[in-house]
């Protein structure tokens, strides 16, 4: 069955996805009530078309495994080339440019095994693929048809995140300790008296989440926040954040993305507390008072999702202090060409 890469998006906007995207967006709409009875875990068109567009970290590429050869594009298209399955792929430009990632969305019966020997097609020099798949939670991870294909064709577990879910009503109202102030913000760019010391947790957040293959610690500047804000800029859902900050800067730092297609999920990002203020409850402080605020300012949200690794005691002890409710695993396969 042909492999076809959709090509990039080429209008201004995010606007207008292609057949193609809809089938994608779909794909993950239907793996995401499969997982956890609702589609709170989907991506949205805004999101995959705008993922495509490159940057100078990461090249982007969507691939569509169907019935028919043919050519796809992201926007402005209603080709239906009968669609299979997808791999959503990166390839880092600036740090582990050995290694080429992917989802896998397999939609038909027989898809996830062609997927997944496929992608080996599209390594072009790198020597080390990463594979990330979805697994039901509380059911032998070893046994899932997904783990099976993948052994089978030389792949290694090197990772394990939960996914997780909770309630928003549920959380208190936090308070926030004398000599700590809370400033949110939307986008990118911090306050501008805190972006020398977000951009050194940025760093920290680089080198202390863990991954399947650690990566070189890279320096954060000013440029690659305003890249990041101009590639943002063009998205119709907000990043809310907040900082920490004493008087030395930012402490703690956590984001989450409110989505107009899927209004009743708060998707919460990355959390990190710098290295110096670890142990003091402030990781659970900012996803608190951020839950608090984005209920305030979008009081059609319900519930929070999040993904954390299994083997982050810490991520999972603050997750757990919180309520949140394991409800599939994200699991990350190696191999080595
Ligand atoms: C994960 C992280 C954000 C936690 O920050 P923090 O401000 O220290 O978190 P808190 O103080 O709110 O809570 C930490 C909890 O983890 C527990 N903990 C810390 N290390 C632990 C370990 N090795 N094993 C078990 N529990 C541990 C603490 O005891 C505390 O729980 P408690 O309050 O019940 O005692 C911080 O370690 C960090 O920045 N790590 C790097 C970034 C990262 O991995 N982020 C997660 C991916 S998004």
């Amino acid at each position: 069955m042909p492999l076809i890469r959709i090509s990039s998006a080429h209008l201004d906007t995010n606007d207008q996805p292609s057949t193609a995207i809809a089938a994608y967006v779909e794909a993950t709409r239907a793996q995401s009530i499969a997982l956890t009875g609702r589609d709170d875990f989907a991506l949205s068109a805004d999101r995959a078309v705008g993922t495509l567009r490159p940057n100078s970290q990461r090249r982007a590429e969507l691939f569509a495994l169907t019935e028919r050869d043919g050519k796809l594009r992201a926007q402005d298209d209603d080709t239906d080339l009968g669609f299979r399955g997808f791999l959503a792929v990166i390839y880092p430009l600036d740090r582990r440019t050995d290694t080429v990632e992917a989802d896998v969305y397999p939609v038909a019966d027989g898809a996830l095994g062609e997927l997944i020997s496929s992608f080996a097609t599209l390594a072009e020099d790198r020597t080390t693929l990463s594979l990330w798949a979805k697994i039901p939670f509380g059911e032998p991870m070893d046994e899932h048809p997904h783990a099976q294909a993948l052994r089978a064709e030389g792949y290694e577990l090197a990772l394990v995140e939960q996914a997780a879910e909770l309630g928003i009503g549920t959380l208190g109202t936090p308070v926030i300790p004398a000599g700590l102030r809370a400033e949110f913000f939307t986008g990118i760019m911090p306050p501008t008296d805190l972006i020398d010391s977000f951009l050194e947790i940025m760093a920290v957040a680089d080198t202390d989440v863990p991954s399947a293959e650690p990566a070189p610690a890279r320096e954060w500047t000013r440029q690659m926040l305003e890249e990041a804000a101009a590639h943002h800029a063009r998205r119709s859902a907000t990043i809310l954040n907040v900082v920490l900050a004493d008087a030395a800067g930012v402490v703690a730092f956590t984001t989450a993305n409110v989505d107009p297609e899927r209004p009743a999920a708060l998707e919460q990002g990355l959390t990190v507390t710098q290295r110096r203020a670890r142990g003091q409850g402030l990781a659970t402080l900012a996803k608190h008072v951020l839950a608090a605020e984005a209920r305030a300012r979008y009081p059609e949200l319900e519930r929070i999702t999040t993904f954390n690794a299994l083997d982050n005691a810490a991520m999972l002890a603050v997750n757990n202090k919180i309520g949140l409710v394991p409800k599939f695993y994200e699991t990350n396969w190696i191999k080595k060409l």
